[in-house]
């Protein structure tokens, strides 16, 4: 056995062992009461009380009704109110522009993502210009949905979150804006080079190096001041989402640098190296981001406490322990060492622990409530994508067994499995986020709540099209591809009416992004009637002496905000 070989051997079994010291330490209560850790993300008075900023004034009625009317409470503590304001006031305008931004590059990806789609069938169509051949837009998709959507969308709720959860006023707002500008500015730049030509070649890292500069050092401004807001933090404990989001802005850099550096791999290392990044980013980057806002916001929609906190923890951990190993399930039969490939299966099989951890804790903390789905739009999306979390992640473990990995490589299989992951899991977790974040910094309810449920439903009837047509159309390629007796091109046009299944669910999710654009937009110009104030601090469910009560609270929460706000900001943003 060479070093490397002992050196992963020994990384895995460390691991292992790491797991079990960890669970013993927490059976121990090393880490304190879970408890109390996760009753943090609420006010006193506020367990038992729900909350959508996306839901109409009936649907909250409903919502409330759902879970359990008795326990609502409209007293608010006005001081812990007051902090939030204003934690939430110094992140409002670096989150808009994030988000907005993001909202773009969602658009103009799908746009792409249906031009590539279209042509996998009707590949002599809009074929005389270079820049769009399948070839550029292509990468131009991925590109877009990974750095611009995907990373855009994570950093503006991680943003909104981070001072949230710490009870602090986000520190150095105007770097972190200046990082998102150049973040945007990267993205822009890497679209225009890919579509001229300009490439590094390598999948996910497309964009040439120089332009990464970009987004190497708007990626530090936008981190920094998290880190910086960590430091100042007014609360004792760190919210599981706080790891999450910490972790994710401590190895996102690491992964993107090794990656991006020019002439540091070659050949086979090269090839290696691009899926340790090829996976990790997915990893050890956008699933943080997504957990971290699912931990928050089943919780905080439903005004009730995740089912266990220490589950929530070893879930963190034994995705840190086992993730950074698993990229070499991307080059199973591929000229590398065979050791390098099974470490990496090993590995993904022993993600299941940190999948099955969040899925008990997230449906146990649901179960029992899943009427509240109808009448949350926050909730909706995000529950959805939780389940859409587990769902990929064990097709993943299962895709990296050698003899499941014979058929689907190669295959339009990997790439439903890999919307399953980008799009059902995190994108879903994403739009749950938005709905709820942007009444919160526009000061101002989305206008048009059928437009929330369009998106809905116009994106989840797409992708269910997608992701069945492609992963059928995938698995039939595969066993085709592995027929000696069926000529190459048979397998090839066998996928044809599956492609164009998959055109016809991409078109309806992009759609459903541009209902979902649209109605972002017009929230920004403030359509729709003044709901704001009223609706959010004391909805009409609160009927009779509670209504008072809430007037009374809004009263007191006026005073206490007084100096540094007006009323309606105050009502519209306490929660
Ligand atoms: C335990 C969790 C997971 C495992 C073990 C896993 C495993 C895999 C495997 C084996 C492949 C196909 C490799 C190939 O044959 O080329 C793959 C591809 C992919 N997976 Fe996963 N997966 C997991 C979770 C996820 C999640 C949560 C996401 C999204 C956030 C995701 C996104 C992707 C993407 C985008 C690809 C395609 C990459 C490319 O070819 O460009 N996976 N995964
Ligand atoms: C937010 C939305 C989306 C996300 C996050 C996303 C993500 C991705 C990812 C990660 C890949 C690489 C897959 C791989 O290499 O295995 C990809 C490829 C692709 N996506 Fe999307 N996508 C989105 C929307 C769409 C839409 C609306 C369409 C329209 C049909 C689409 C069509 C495609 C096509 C055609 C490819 C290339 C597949 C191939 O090379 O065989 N995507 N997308």
């Amino acid at each position: 056995m060479d070093l490397t070989v002992s050196v992963l051997l020994g990384t895995f079994i460390l691991s292992v062992l790491a797991l079990f010291v960890f669970i013993a330490s927490m059976a121990k209560g090393l880490f304190g009461s879970g408890g109390a850790a996760a009753v943090q993300i609420f006010d006193a008075d506020e367990i038992g009380t729900v909350e959508d900023p996306a839901a109409t004034q009936s649907q909250r009625g409903s919502l409330q009704k759902a879970m359990d009317p008795s326990t609502l409470r409209t007293q608010r503590d006005a001081r812990e109110v007051a902090a939030r304001l204003r934690a939430d006031q110094s992140s409002s305008l670096v989150v808009g522009v994030c988000l907005t931004m993001a909202v773009v590059w969602l658009v103009l990806a799908s746009v792409a993502g249906l031009i590539a789609s279209i042509k996998l069938h009707a590949p002599d169509w809009w074929v005389g210009q270079a820049w769009i051949t399948f070839g550029r837009i292509r990468p131009i998709h991925l590109n877009l949905v990974a750095y611009g959507w995907c990373s855009m969308a994570g950093i503006g709720v991680a943003l909104w979150l981070i001072p949230r959860l710490l009870k602090t006023e986000l520190v150095g707002a105007r770097y972190a804006l200046m990082g998102g500008a150049l973040w945007a500015g990267g993205v822009a730049a890497g679209t225009v080079a890919l579509a001229m030509g300009y490439s590094d070649g390598l999948e996910w890292l497309e964009y040439p190096w120089q332009i990464d500069i970009l987004l190497v050092v708007g990626g530090a401004l936008v981190g920094f001041p998290m880190w910086l807001t960590l430091l100042r933090r007014r609360v004792a404990h760190l919210y599981v989402s706080v790891w999450y989001i910490a972790a994710g802005l401590l190895w996102f850099p690491v992964l993107f640098l090794v990656a991006n550096w020019p002439g540091l791999h070659f050949g086979v290392q090269q090839a290696t190296m691009n899926w340790w990044y090829g996976h990790n980013v997915l990893g050890l980057w956008f699933t943080p981001l997504a957990l971290a806002a699912s931990y928050y916001f089943i919780p905080k929609v439903l005004g009730k406490p995740i089912h266990s906190y220490n589950l929530s923890l070893l879930g963190f951990w034994s995705l840190a322990f086992f993730y950074s190993q698993v990229g070499g399930h991307h080059l199973i039969g591929g000229p590398v060492p065979s050791w390098l490939i099974t470490i990496s299966i090993v590995q993904s099989m022993m993600m299941v622990v940190p999948v099955v951890a969040v899925a008990i804790n997230q449906h146990l903390t649901v179960v029992g409530n899943f009427r509240a789905l109808l009448y949350s739009p926050t909730l909706r999306f995000i529950v959805l994508g939780a389940m859409f979390y587990t769902a990929a992640s064990v097709q993943g473990s299962l895709q990296a067994l050698r003899s499941v990995n014979t058929v689907t490589h190669f295959t339009h299989y990997t790439v439903a499995h890999a919307h399953l992951g980008l799009y059902g899991f995190f994108s879903m977790v994403m739009f749950g986020s938005i709905y709820f974040i942007m009444p919160r910094v526009m000061k101002w309810e989305w206008p048009y709540p059928w437009m929330i449920s369009a998106h809905f439903w116009l994106v989840l009837g797409g992708f269910a099209v997608y992701f069945i047509g492609l992963s059928f159309g995938g698995w039939y390629q595969g066993l085709a591809m592995l027929d000696k007796d069926v000529p190459f091109m048979d397998s090839v046009a066998l996928t044809i009416p599956y492609l164009q299944a998959r055109s016809v669910g991409g078109a309806l999710m992009t759609l459903g992004h541009l209902v979902f654009a649209l109605h972002f937009f017009m929230m920004g110009w403030k359509f729709g009637p003044r709901r704001l104030g009223a609706s959010l601090l004391a909805p009409p469910f609160l009927s009779g002496a509670s209504a008072n009560t809430a007037s009374a609270t809004t009263a007191r929460l006026a005073t206490a905000t007084s100096t540094s706000t007006s009323t309606a900001t105050a009502a519209g943003a306490t929660r």
